[in-house]
């Protein structure tokens, strides 16, 4: 899979991308991320990207033509004009607070394609063409405003590259993940056994496979019923867990004395 990723800040993508999982999957050849700055497609003297906006009001708003252009240029398009729609290669997603959610869901859908691109709004804004005539997709990674689209960029590849086949040392971890699997995770333990007093429960040090499995299971239920209990109506639920959910409610009524 490839990614290319425009922005005004390549520099802030050092690390995040260079580092564990996404490191090893780049060297691995599994995925490919290309950074490409949006300020070198701008053609006056001084490089400009940004400008105020019409109609008044503070603050600046990015320029739609270096945008076009480093798109185009690297996508290998010919520029675009009202009038002459030319399909792009792969998705062009803008990211933006107004975007549509990033969920696990989504996460999942990118990992399918071979090719995406990342737009990386700035300042107030992006002008509206570029949404409205380069983009393909908007996401937003929640319901907050960041100064910019670099740290969605970021969370976004980092969400999908762990999806992608060979990328996570453990081949069944993207599917053990807890939302994967539409159920928060059950707690994990390592030694010692006792940590200043606090003990890792008995049932993990059994030995006995099956009752730790169903441990975990219920643990995991548990969980969710109680963080995230909205994620209980789409998870796919076992006969068994169906009987233990329903038997944890009956209980709690009892204790209510309903
Ligand atoms: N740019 C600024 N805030 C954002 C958000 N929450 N998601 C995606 N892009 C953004």
């Amino acid at each position: 899979m490839r990614f290319d990723i425009f922005t005004l800040f390549p520099q802030m993508f050092e690390g995040p991308l260079t580092e564990s999982i996404i490191k090893r999957a780049r060297e691995a050849g599994i995925v490919e991320i290309h950074l490409h700055n949006i300020r070198e497609y701008a053609t006056d003297k001084h490089k400009t990207t940004d400008d105020t906006p019409y109609g008044g009001g503070g603050g600046m708003v990015m320029k739609a033509e270096p945008i076009f252009r480093a798109v185009e240029a690297v996508l290998g398009l010919p520029p675009r004009r009202a009038g002459e729609p030319t399909p792009p290669p792969c998705p062009i997603i803008l990211l933006t607070p107004q975007g549509r959610p990033f969920t696990q869901e989504v996460a999942a859908e990118l990992s399918q394609l071979e090719r995406v691109v990342l737009i990386c709004g700035r300042y107030e804004g992006v002008d509206e063409r570029v949404r409205e005539h380069l983009a393909t997709d908007e996401i937003s990674i929640g319901p907050y405003v960041l100064s910019g689209g670099e740290l969605p960029a970021m969370v976004i590849v980092d969400a999908v590259v762990r999806l992608l086949p060979g990328a996570l040392g453990d081949p069944e971890g993207a599917r053990k993940d807890s939302y994967a699997m539409g159920l928060l995770e059950h707690p994990h333990y390592t030694r010692p056994a006792d940590f200043r007093g606090w003990r890792v429960p008995d049932v993990l040090l059994s030995g006995h496979h099956a009752r730790v499995a169903e441990w975990r299971r219920q643990e995991s239920l548990l969980r969710t019923l109680v963080r995230q209990p909205e994620m209980l109506s789409k998870a796919p639920l076992t006969e068994e867990d169906r009987r233990f959910l329903e038997a944890l409610c009956s209980r709690i009524q009892e204790l209510l004395g309903q």
